[in-house]
């Protein structure tokens, strides 16, 4: 059993653990009684988890909602959906909602509970790789706008993460590769989130690459608690995204206008992203912030993990900066860039020339 604390501002009220470990869900209750009061549970899952695991976490204290699924359904007529189902029944101030699924359903359920009765505790049961290293830590949960992804959040901490390494063991290839271009964006940061340990998180990828793919249970274990720990000294020194914390959406500023321009459809979150890293390497070697050499062994472990680094689309240069401009995250109409610099290095930029930003498009 792994078991990390998150210490955000280390105040007991905002730390949490966070347990990684194989069929952790045949006892979720006994973790979940412990770290919350709650007497009545609102369980939020989609139809694909709930036929999967929705049986184990049944419950006489808890009530299941279940929603359909996919990212297009990460929206205010969900969140409502949820907010109706609670008041229906009653759920009170020191009751709780229990987030069952991968990021979508942690980010819906999460935003839920952190508005419903001014926020009641909330519980994150992460079944994808992506939710497992990323989205069920950290606090940030939302849904999206039709004019942009996750427009509309809080910051809210869960109480407690359960991640149950064997839920991963359902998941297809697609999804474990989505996952997999998080993990690897800890590894181009590492140095940069200032973690007490120096992990080796490069290293240990590119060594252990046939064992993670292969889903070995005892390297995911490693694997997982690695990247949370990285994510929880990142958030444990700026929750609320005031500087350090962008270094997280290394990758995401391309990621995000290409998720907007294929309507969140035709690629996941992960393969975004990956493109994303692809592309700002590329802008990196091409204004010289890092060398051939680290270029290079970056994007080999990119393949080496066979992730997604081009799209078919011929993307409009001009509209394509646009839907960048229109990102959460630009300040004065200015697009801020997670910079690789040097080996697991970056830095935040925000000066670089519009032809240049979208040359490589
Ligand atoms: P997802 O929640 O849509 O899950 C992907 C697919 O896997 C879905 O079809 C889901 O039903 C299915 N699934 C889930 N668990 C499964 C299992 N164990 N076996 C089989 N199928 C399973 O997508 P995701 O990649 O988990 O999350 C993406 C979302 O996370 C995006 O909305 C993104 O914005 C958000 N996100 C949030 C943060 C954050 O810090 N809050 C960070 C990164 C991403
Ligand atoms: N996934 C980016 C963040 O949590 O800040």
């Amino acid at each position: 059993m792994k078991e990390l604390q998150i210490k955000i501002n280390a105040t007991q009220e905002t730390s949490y653990p966070i347990f990684i470990e194989e069929n952790i869900l045949n006892n979720a209750y006994e973790y979940i009684n412990k770290y919350t009061k709650a007497n009545r549970f609102l369980l939020i899952t989609n139809d694909k988890v709930y036929s999967l695991y929705g049986e184990k976490l049944k419950n006489k204290n808890t009530e299941i909602l279940i929603l359909p699924d996919g990212e297009a359904y990460k929206n205010m007529d969900t969140l409502n959906l949820i907010i109706d189902k609670a008041i229906e029944i009653k759920l009170e101030r020191t009751d709780a909602i229990i987030a069952l699924g991968g990021g979508v359903t942690g980010d819906t359920a999460g935003f839920a509970a952190s508005i419903y009765q001014r926020g009641i505790d909330f519980i994150q049961i992460p079944t994808t790789l992506l939710a497992q290293v990323d989205s069920s830590i950290g606090g940030k949960v939302a849904v999206n706008h039709k004019y942009g992804k996750n427009m509309i959040g809080s910051f809210y901490q869960p109480k407690l993460v359960l991640a149950d390494i064997s839920t991963l063991n359902t998941l297809d290839e697609r999804q474990f590769k989505t996952g997999l271009a998080e993990v690897l964006k800890y590894a181009f940061i590492e140095k940069s989130c200032l973690a007490d340990k120096d992990y080796k998180l490069f290293e240990f990828l590119d060594s252990n690459h046939n064992e993670i793919l292969n889903k070995n249970s005892a390297i995911l274990k490693e694997l997982i608690s690695i990247c949370c720990e990285l994510k929880s000294s990142v958030v444990n020194k700026d929750e609320k995204e005031k500087g350090l914390r962008s270094i997280l959406n290394f990758g995401h500023t391309y990621a995000h206008a290409i998720e907007k321009l294929t309507n969140y459809e035709k690629y996941t979150h992960g393969e975004a992203v990956s493109i994303g890293m692809r592309l700002i390497f590329d802008l990196a070697l091409k204004e010289k912030f890092i060398s051939i050499e680290y270029y290079n062994s970056c994007i080999n472990l990119i393949n080496k993990y066979r992730l997604k680094t081009d799209y078919e689309e011929n993307f409009d240069k001009e509209q394509f900066y646009k839907t960048m401009q229109s990102d959460k995250k630009v300040k004065n109409s200015n697009i801020n860039f997670v910079m690789p610099i040097k080996e697991k290095e970056v830095k935040l930029t925000n000066n670089i020339d519009k032809k240049i930003i979208v040359g490589g498009i």
